[in-house]
């Protein structure tokens, strides 16, 4: 369902862990359409992950201008030069050294580790969890923090290890797209026939 119906997004045509983590980082709380002309700036601008450690913050700031939430900004610079310091300028690809780096929590961390990296890491976002709230008729509510670790375990048990990026791209994309908050699609829905809800 996703290799057919996925759309046809910039970081979708690139396996550069750099370019997916920039992507990722302003996915993670700005929407598909407003990130993607500042995600193809941002990458002309600083194009890898050294000419973002060596760019002056305050031009990072201003190619985040209009994104809001610029601690994110602040972060993935600082991050930056601590992948050139510490680790020759490659983006460390396992779960420990990646998730240390400032700003990477456990979203940023399995979605750039299994994107990029084929890493086994489910992804749990707001889309995702609705999805698997209606699939499983999981009855905690989506937006309550208390119950986020019911939805990763889910997520987890469903996640193809063997293809992790795709499946929890498909996920994200199946919320986007057909799952959407109000009036699904189940008719479109390839999941219809193994959905409780
Ligand atoms: N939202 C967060 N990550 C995404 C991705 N990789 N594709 C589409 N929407 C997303």
């Amino acid at each position: 369902w996703y290799e057919t119906n996925k759309r046809n997004l910039p970081w979708r045509k690139t396996e550069d862990p750099y370019a997916v983590w920039v992507s990722e980082v302003m996915l993670q709380q700005t929407q598909v359409d407003t990130v993607i002309p500042y995600y193809e700036r941002f990458l002309i601008e600083f194009p890898d992950v050294r000419q973002l450690a060596a760019a002056d913050l305050q031009k990072v700031l201003k190619a985040w201008e209009g994104l809001g939430y610029y601690a994110r900004a602040r972060n993935l610079h600082r991050s930056a030069g601590v992948v050139c310091d510490t680790y020759g300028g490659s983006i460390p690809g396992e779960w420990k050294p990646f998730r240390a780096l400032p700003g990477v929590g456990d979203y940023i961390a399995s979605a750039v580790l299994s994107i990029a990296f084929g890493q086994p890491y489910a992804v749990v976002d707001g889309n995702v969890k609705r999805v698997l709230a209606r699939l499983l008729r999981i009855k905690a509510p989506v937006n309550a923090p208390r119950y986020h670790a019911e939805f990763k375990s889910a997520a987890d048990r469903l996640l193809d290890k063997t293809a992790a990026g795709n499946f929890n791209q498909a996920l994200m994309e199946l919320g986007a797209l057909v799952c959407t908050p109000r009036q699904p699609l189940c008719r479109q829905c390839p999941l219809e026939d193994h959905c409780l809800a």
